[in-house]
């Protein structure tokens, strides 16, 4: 399949490439380069790219086991994407996108500028029922976010994982269930 391309299955789905999981920089050469970026373009990310960010984050590296640990692996995060198309849930078994809304919802994620800019906001989101505590979720989703801050860092793109949203903004926009709680937000795209 040709990078940069979706394939669309059901609905607004969007299909991903298979990530790529060779290549980009050195381990110690993407620490050294790991920062923050609160500055983005509205360029868009290709789904190749979309692909290997969101495997980097939270995709399976084994059958049925994650690039992430998970205290008693529990994995009780769900990653949401949320692009200026609409807002997805990405399913990694399937490298599918999964569309649960349709429209621009970024601006719900967060209170800084660049949140609207930017091509790409995940949402961090437990599942209380799953998960052992909150402070072992925070934990778990610690580990997301530094994946994808390597991820970033290896790629060339910028990044910022964010504490500063509006949770129940956030509940609306994502029409989380009861159960459901955003931990982290996190910002992707080019640098300006
Ligand atoms: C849990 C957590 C929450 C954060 N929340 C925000 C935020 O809401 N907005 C923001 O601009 N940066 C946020 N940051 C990024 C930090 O400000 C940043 O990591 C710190 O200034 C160090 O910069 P560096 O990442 O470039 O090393 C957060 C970082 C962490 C770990």
């Amino acid at each position: 399949m040709a990078a940069g391309f979706f394939v669309s299955c059901a609905a607004q789905d969007l299909v991903l490439p298979p990530p790529v999981k060779t290549g980009g920089k050195p381990l110690m050469e993407a620490l050294n380069d790991r920062q923050t970026t609160r500055e983005f373009s509205d360029k868009e990310l290709d789904s190749q790219t979309l692909s290997d960010l969101l495997w980097a984050a939270y995709g399976f590296n084994r059958d049925d086991k994650r690039v992430v640990p998970s205290a008693n692996n529990k994995q009780e995060f769900t990653v949401y994407v949320v692009m200026k198309s609409g807002i997805y849930v990405y399913d990694a078994k399937e490298n599918t996108l999964i569309q649960k809304k349709s429209g621009d919802f970024r601006t719900s994620t967060g209170k800084q500028d660049f949140v609207a800019v930017a091509p790409v906001n995940l949402v961090f989101v437990a599942d209380m029922n799953l998960m052992q505590s909150k402070e072992t979720a925070n934990a778990d989703c610690g580990y997301i976010s530094q994946n994808v801050y390597l991820y970033c860092a290896s790629a060339g793109l910028g990044t910022v994982v964010r504490g500063w949203f509006d949770a129940d903004e956030v509940r609306k926009a994502l029409e989380l269930g009861e159960n459901q709680e955003p931990i982290l937000t996190q910002t992707v795209g080019y640098k300006k």
